[in-house]
């Protein structure tokens, strides 16, 4: 490398010192122990083997029964669940490492046999997915299955999330959790709010690009009352294209990041995590207004590999940079970077379920056998 990497020396990030600036990204894994979605041991031995990434965000992690979406996925809303997540933010800070749980509601993206009975999705609006989710079929069988109509939020069920958020990032934090990030990105309930195709409310949550940012400013703002605005971020993905759970976040989506991003400036969260996905180009333009509407700091994901990486940073447009799929087959990214060693493939099809193989049989390097 020609010039000084970066990427691979500490950084500080809320009131963080992070060993580097490679960031996990969060990553759906569907492995908890059932029933009762509860994270493992086994998903210990997961995140604490990748425990050298300057900073794990988890897998995204349903706030609620009523936000869960997918089957198998780990909730952080009952003792057994939280207990289950102090396994691995044990096994992560016994490595010197930093994690943060990503605080998740699926909003429409959902379907019944994954929700407790007789509870239905909820969404902004009462407008179908036509996008399919993984949950059961008729016969109880894991696959793809359409998404449920949603209901949609009254002023009770907005003022219920908000208290779950609160709860989930409170139940973060005493699991262990050294910081939360609020999941307003890829065409979950948060992004439902700020996209126009999801969002046809009349209140004072629809409409305008300030309301339509209203309700995700009182989540990040009830997670802030929670746990301190030093230990909050936020992802969000503007451009979401609709093949993403069919979001299409296209109409005003840079204004209204940037009036986000404002926002929370003044809050003084810790970071904005812009989740960027294939055949979408920011403009050097809105990533510049970004950085100076934010002063805290500004992590981007989607499909960076180190050289790409290390020169958002050294362009001043990030200051870390999350990798996804590259953790899942490389547990050691950061020491495969510094030593310019050839990173291993992920299989897809153990992506989602399963167990230890595809997930925690990925070898570090020199690892005899
Ligand atoms: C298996 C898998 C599961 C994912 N689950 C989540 C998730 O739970 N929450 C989220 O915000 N993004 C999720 N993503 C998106 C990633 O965080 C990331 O934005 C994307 O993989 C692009 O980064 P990459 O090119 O480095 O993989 C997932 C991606 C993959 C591959």
């Amino acid at each position: 490398m020609s010039h000084n990497q970066t990427l691979l020396q500490p950084f500080k990030l809320g009131e963080l010192t992070l060993n580097n600036r490679v960031i996990m990204a969060p990553m759906t894994r569907s492995r908890s122990e059932q029933p009762g979605d509860i994270p493992t041991a086994l998903n210990a031995e997961y995140y604490g083997q990748r425990a050298s990434a300057g900073l794990i965000i988890t897998e995204g992690v349903p706030v609620s029964a009523g936000a869960k979406g997918y089957a198998f996925t780990p909730g952080i809303f009952t003792d057994a669940q939280q207990a289950g997540w102090k396994l691995v933010t044990d096994a992560v800070h016994a490595k010197g490492g930093r994690i943060a749980a990503q605080l998740w509601h699926v909003g429409r993206i959902s379907h019944h046999s994954v929700l407790p009975k007789g509870v239905a999705p909820v969404a902004p609006s009462a407008i179908q997915a036509q996008s399919k989710t993984f949950a059961f079929d008729d016969q109880g069988v894991p696959g793809m299955v359409d998404c449920d109509p949603p209901q949609a939020l009254t002023e009770q069920g907005l003022a219920q999330v908000l208290n779950e958020f609160a709860q989930a990032a409170k139940r973060a934090v005493a699991a262990g959790f050294d910081l939360v990030e609020v999941h307003g990105a890829n065409g979950y309930l948060l992004e439902q709010f700020l996209a126009t195709k999801t969002n046809k409310r009349d209140d004072q949550y629809g409409g305008s690009l300030i309301n339509r940012a209203r309700f995700v400013l009182e989540v990040v703002d009830a997670v802030i009352a929670s746990v301190g605005a030093q230990k909050v971020g936020l992802r969000v993905s503007p451009w979401c294209p609709a093949f993403i759970n069919d979001i299409d976040f296209s109409e005003e989506t840079e204004e209204i990041t940037l009036y986000l991003a404002e926002e929370l400036a003044k809050r003084k969260i810790a970071f904005i995590h812009l989740a960027e996905w294939p055949g979408v180009t920011y403009s050097a333009n809105f990533r510049q207004q970004l950085r100076s509407k934010f002063n805290g700091s500004l992590i981007v994901c989607g499909s960076y590999q180190q050289s790409s990486a290390q020169q958002i940073i050294d362009q001043g447009l990030a200051d870390a940079v999350a990798f996804g799929r590259p953790f899942i087959a490389n547990p050691d990214l950061p020491e495969r970077f510094a030593q310019g060693a050839a990173l291993a493939e992920p299989d897809q099809a153990t992506f989602y379920g399963g167990a230890a193989q595809g997930y925690t049989d990925y070898p570090f390097l020199n690892q005899p056998g």
